[in-house]
């Protein structure tokens, strides 16, 4: 789209509810006004609904259903989370760009969203899915003031609002399994990828990935993951639409953010716990050549898993193949 409509959205995008004055936006343009409305008529061809009156102006009332910096931000009403947004339709991976990003100084709150990664990252080096227009693929760049020991308390933070998002939205009680995994009916749907820059004591940067499978068919995704793996469209039989989902998570991860930052971990703690995945079953933990099996009582303010051994000792577990039985 050419720079002057995508500064044209702008400005109508800013104003909202209220009309703004071919004028005005000729000014503010340098174009003419026929100019203006040659433009308004090519974003109605883009889907944009836009009501122009006589002696007002211009306002838009609807966006065209698909993202873009200008539909996400619309209406978003958020003070810093993505309040800059940059939309890619084609990306290798999200979590790359924001890094780039990142270090060349982007702001805390900065958001980067594809429609389709090409070479997604998953944790621990694996390949992560993410198929064109069917999920939300998205990072997010933090600064948080925290010691860099807490930083998985974000990647529970953020499990804790995806699955609150989803059980708002489609009514369906989501799991999260430890550590960062959310699950519909014990297959797969979300995955969270955490990544740090830090110096000794101080965090440089957090990057947040979230990988959402939201409107994929059984066959979109890969075979190899078909049994583990699914979509809120597979589990609930409907299409979503993904914009307003993705801004309730934003003005959600806000909110919680804030709360966490002022106010510890408690509630973050309290809310996965709600959600936690097999708690209190009994499962069996593989780490190098330790194994054993034990109660899974939750987690631990520093995110570790909390589980109790046979013999009554509570341990905390870091990085552990875990199974349930
Ligand atoms: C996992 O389950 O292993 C974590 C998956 C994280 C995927 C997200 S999608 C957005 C961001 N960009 C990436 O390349 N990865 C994360």
């Amino acid at each position: 789209m050419s720079s002057t409509r995508n500064k044209l959205i702008q400005l109508l995008s800013t104003h909202k509810e209220s009309y703004i004055s071919g004028q005005f936006l000729s000014d503010e343009l340098n174009i003419s006004r026929s100019a203006i409305w040659k433009h308004m008529n090519e974003l109605k061809k883009d889907g944009y609904e836009i009501e122009g009156k006589a002696k007002k102006g211009y306002r838009i009332i609807s966006y065209p259903n698909k993202l873009s910096e200008n539909t996400l931000s619309w209406g978003l009403n958020t003070e810093w989370l993505g309040q800059t947004i940059i939309h890619k339709e084609s990306t290798t991976s999200t979590q790359r760009i924001a890094h780039e990003l990142a270090l060349n100084g982007a702001k805390h709150g900065t958001i980067v969203i594809a429609d389709e990664q090409t070479k997604g990252k998953g944790r621990i080096d694996r390949a992560f899915h993410s198929n064109n227009g069917k999920g939300i693929w998205m990072s997010m760049i933090l600064r948080p003031s925290i010691l860099p020991f807490l930083a998985p308390q974000l990647t529970l933070l953020t499990a804790t609002v995806i699955a609150n998002v989803i059980d708002d939205y489609a009514n369906i009680k989501p799991q999260i399994k430890w550590p960062n995994d959310i699950l519909i009916h014990g297959k797969k749907m979300t995955g969270i990828l955490t990544e740090m820059q830090a110096e000794q004591d101080q965090v440089l940067y957090v990057i947040v990935g979230t990988g959402i499978n939201i409107n994929q068919a059984k066959e979109d995704l890969p075979e190899d993951i078909q049994k583990k793996a699914t979509s809120l469209q597979i589990e609930t039989g409907k299409h979503w639409d993904m914009l307003p989902m993705i801004q309730q998570i934003l003005r959600t991860f806000e909110k919680k953010y804030s709360n966490y930052i002022n106010h510890g971990f408690q509630d973050v703690k309290q809310t996965w716990e709600n959600y936690g995945f097999r708690m209190n079953e009994r499962l069996q933990i593989k780490s190098g050549k330790e194994e054993w099996e034990g109660i899974f009582l939750g987690i631990a303010e520093d995110g570790a898993l909390l589980a109790k051994k046979d013999d009554g000792k509570i341990e905390k577990v870091y990085s552990a193949e875990i199974s349930w039985f």
